[in-house]
């Protein structure tokens, strides 16, 4: 692959060899021998036109450990402001020849878009409600390592799946890779027709949780609503709202997951965020990082070839 835009181009195969070199780059990461030269001589350029906390630091954290140079456009002090277009920015970017560009957009397709424009490796690192290929591929890696598998598991995931880039490069990957996935939300934030991709769909959590191997929590995307109707804080949270109680559906040794950002007291309750015995979310971070190293090493290898 040229890119990485999005899960949807990927076989179950590509997803295995990311996951194994990313589990060699998280003992890289926990060692005190972080540095290794895979993207030496490489520049990496990152694009944030959306906030980010955690893809934007690890996507630098990640290409400085593989001895890229790193750089971070402040896209609020670009040249954006004064009405240049995507696809002129990324020109003018294009011309100082990096390698890598690492793009996150509020459109849906605009990466795919400027992949086609410039001569370097595109990674997507979320475009609009369309995908966000390394989330899914840290979350893969997550379940894999905490449950030694990544196949016939039962999955549930809940919440705002209709905004959400996280929960549909998820249901890609995870149902590539056979599991049984259930989606549960109010019935406004569950896209038309999705019961139609192999998965099954409830409003009750309780259903969807039952005897489940993990748990996935979406945040309320309220920046993609555009006025879709949507309970109450304090409604949604009894609802559908993660508490102890309600993981009691699921197997006692059921995993917690979020992407973050979260909002605890709207999709999770804090304690249980912040339980060790269930919650992976910390684990999904550190995963990010060596996922991102993965892939922007297995790009690397395309270019130098
Ligand atoms: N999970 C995720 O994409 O978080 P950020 O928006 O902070 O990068």
């Amino acid at each position: 692959h040229r890119h990485l835009l999005g899960i949807e181009d990927l076989s179950p195969a590509d997803i295995t060899t990311i996951l194994d070199l990313a589990d060699t780059y998280v003992d890289q990461s926990r060692s005190t021998a972080k540095h290794s030269d895979a993207l030496a001589g490489l520049t990496q350029v990152n694009m944030f036109f959306e906030n980010s906390t955690r893809t934007q630091a690890s996507f630098e954290i990640a290409g400085k450990r593989l001895g890229a140079d790193v750089m971070n456009m402040a896209m609020q002090a670009s040249s954006i402001k004064k009405g240049e277009t995507l696809i002129d920015t990324a020109m003018t970017l294009n011309a100082m020849h990096p390698d890598l560009l690492v793009v996150r957009h509020p459109n849906s397709g605009a990466v795919a878009l400027l992949a086609q424009k410039v001569n370097c490796a595109v990674l997507n690192a979320g475009d609009g409600r369309h995908e966000h290929p390394t989330q899914a591929l840290l979350d893969a890696l997550t379940i894999r390592r905490r449950k030694g598998r990544l196949h016939r598991l039962t999955i549930a995931i809940c919440g705002d799946i209709a905004h959400s880039r996280v929960a549909r490069s998820n249901i890609m990957l995870l149902g590539k890779m056979e599991n049984r996935l259930r989606l549960c939300g109010p019935r406004t934030l569950l896209p038309a027709g999705i019961d139609k991709f192999g998965v099954e769909v409830t409003e009750n959590m309780d259903e969807a949780l039952d005897g489940a191997d993990v748990v996935m929590m979406l945040r309320l995307q309220k920046e993609r609503m555009d006025g879709a109707f949507i309970p109450s804080v304090r409604e949604y949270y009894h609802r559908f709202g993660l508490d102890a109680a309600k993981m009691r559906a699921a197997k006692p040794d059921a995993i917690v997951m979020h992407p973050g950002p979260m909002n605890r007291g709207v999709e999770i309750d804090g304690e249980l965020a912040d339980d060790i015995n269930h919650s992976v979310i910390q684990e999904q971070v550190e995963m990010g990082v060596a996922v991102r190293m993965a892939a922007m090493d297995l790009l690397a290898r395309n270019i130098k070839a």
